[in-house]
């Protein structure tokens, strides 16, 4: 017999964050959440029902019809797009469209209860694996890849092999929290998931700051389009995070960290779940940490589909079963975060840096990367290239070099017309921008950023116009709506992208987009909305041509 609502809630109630996760066993069990279901955890866990509904009809995933759970969900970014997923969506049985799901790698993604298949077709699905990086080119070393290839590294045996947990064992015994953080701080790594904060400054403001339990959360959220490089870290490196993850929870004296998961990667939740089990019973998490009486314990927790929770105040509002709406800053989660305690949250990437930095020093660390940029960064490299995949490149390597020598350049005899920055995020780089190095002052200077490191490549024959508006749909069907130049920004310039919407005078057309464009990133609350512009704005700069043309004809 499967648990009842009551026997769940009461569950719930002893866990810490305990919406989502009680939400997903509903989901599971019952193939979609129901009106009484949602009753019962409104009564037990005393969320007002309208403040419930309104949170779980925010997010993309959860069903309220029968068989919703199992329905097909078809990876509809901008790659996947390219490919024909609209005519996947056509060709399967209920099938709904849903924000990249972070396979560009390996389109199209198709997602059916709790697993993934990836084919191009309906006929052609198979169960879908994570590619592991492809092999390295050049002499230059890695950070995070450097062992990932070992085939047992997922199992707690493997990673053992190869190093694992030593750096943490370094840590707990024979190095002080301030010392770990004066290490990371040395080594001159900086936040991987976006914005670039540099991490040993953040971990000192969260073990400065007064009040707790300090949290340390791990952002597994991964939702920009054309990045899918968290989940090759979590598939074949799942201890490294992990150890990432307790080195920080040292680092600011928190005693317990959360990973939040993307809704979907539904595998990796598995992988993840049996990383921790293993490592609290080989002592390596838990109550006594290598025996020092060190306390960390870590929770996995699962979003349920939806872009801006990967923005950090979100993800914590999301996490505590809130409406994940982005909060107003400051104050900044380093003192008020996690239930308004001093929490550091860390990408993925940044937090399976660290480990190594520990066992082979900050110099190290530096070393790795070209001239004056110190370490290295996981590209996603994606769309008109022989060689897709995660690329773990020296900062301040030419983005020409992972294009052509890496990659295999871009297949066909065609040419690179373009390629984004940051997923979406950058917009776009063209033309004579494309000689730039890999690294945030040469990438800054062109007007976009690096961020988390998507770069899709478009050949000569893509439709650019096509192209932006896609992006644009992105930002117009994932801005939260809280604030009015995002919410409705994103919509006039999705529409002006598309068919013969807007003015057919070039010059009005012209203004108002610049005008929208300058005051979504003048007023925006968050990222999202700051940085969807740039899709126009480089649209502009690069193919003037390709926007009079969409305006006024040819
Ligand atoms: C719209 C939006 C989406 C974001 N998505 C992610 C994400 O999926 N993963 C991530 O690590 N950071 C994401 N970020 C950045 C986070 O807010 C935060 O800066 C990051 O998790 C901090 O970790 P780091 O310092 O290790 O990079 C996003 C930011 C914005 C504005
Ligand atoms: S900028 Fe957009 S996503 Fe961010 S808070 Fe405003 S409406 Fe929400």
């Amino acid at each position: 017999m499967p648990p009842t609502n009551d026997e769940l809630i009461a569950e719930a109630m002893t866990e810490e964050a305990p919406l989502l996760p009680l939400l997903h066993r509903i989901h599971e069990r019952d193939g979609y959440l129901s009106e009484e279901a949602l009753r019962s955890v409104s009564k037990g866990l005393r969320i007002p029902i309208a403040d419930l509904f309104g949170t779980i009809t925010f997010y993309h995933h959860f069903a309220r019809e029968p068989g919703g759970f199992e329905a097909p969900r078809v990876c509809t970014g901008p790659i996947c797009c390219l490919k024909g997923a609209r005519d996947l969506v056509a060709e399967l049985d209920g099938a709904t469209g849903m924000p990249c799901s972070g396979r560009c790698d390996e389109p199209i993604p198709v997602i059916r209860g709790s697993q993934t298949f990836v084919g191009l077709s309906a006929n052609q699905l198979t169960v879908g694996d994570t590619p592991v990086p492809p092999a390295k080119v050049g002499d230059y070393e890695e950070c995070v890849f450097a062992n990932i290839r070992h085939s047992d590294r997922k199992t707690i045996r493997g990673y053992r092999q190869t190093g694992g947990y030593e750096g943490l064992e370094k840590a707990v015994t024979s190095m002080s929290p301030e010392q770990l953080t004066e290490m990371i701080d040395q080594s001159g790594l900086a936040g991987r998931g976006g914005a670039g904060f540099p991490t040993g400054r953040k971990w000192k403001a969260v073990a400065d700051a007064t009040g707790g339990p300090k949290t340390v959360v791990c952002n597994a959220d991964e939702g920009e389009p054309g990045c899918f490089k968290d989940r090759a870290l979590m598939d074949h490196d799942p201890h490294a995070v992990l150890e990432g993850m307790a080195l920080a929870c040292y680092a600011t004296g928190s005693p317990r960290a959360f990973l939040y998961l993307r809704y979907e990667y539904p595998e990796t939740e598995y992988l993840l779940a049996n990383a921790i089990s293993e490592a609290e019973a080989a002592g390596f998490l838990g109550d006594d940490v290598f025996g020092t009486g060190t306390k960390i314990k870590i929770y996995l927790r699962r979003g349920a589909g939806a872009y801006i929770c990967g923005e950090e105040t979100s993800l914590l509002n999301s996490l505590e079963g809130g409406h994940p709406f982005p909060r107003n800053r400051p104050p900044y989660p380093v003192t008020h975060g996690y239930e308004g305690t001093p929490t550091a949250v860390n990408n993925v990437e940044t937090l399976a840096s660290v480990p190594p930095i520990v066992l082979h020093g900050p110099d190290w660390y530096r070393g790795l990367g070209l001239g004056d940029h110190a370490g290295t960064k996981v590209i996603s490299l994606s769309g008109d290239v022989a060689r897709p995949g995660n690329y773990e490149v020296p900062l301040g390597l030419p983005l020409s070099t992972l294009i052509e020598e890496w990659a295999g350049g871009v297949p066909d005899g065609h040419t690179v017309q373009a390629v984004t920055m940051a997923g979406l995020s950058g917009g776009f780089l063209a033309g004579h921008d494309l000689d730039v190095t890999l690294d945030e002052p040469s990438i800054r200077a062109k007007g976009s950023f690096l961020g988390a490191g998507g770069i899709m490549v478009f050949d000569d024959t893509r439709d650019m116009i096509e192209i932006s508006h896609m992006a644009m749909e992105f930002f117009a069907e994932e801005s939260c709506g809280k604030c009015f130049p995002c919410r409705i920004g994103t919509q006039r310039l999705t529409e002006r992208l598309v068919g013969n919407a807007g003015p057919d005078d070039l010059e009005q057309w012209l203004d108002e987009v610049s005008d929208l464009n300058k005051t979504m990133k003048e007023t925006s609350a968050c990222g999202l909305g700051q940085a969807a512009p740039l899709i126009t704005e480089s649209l502009l700069k690069y193919f003037p041509q390709a926007v009079q043309t969409h305006v006024i004809g040819d």
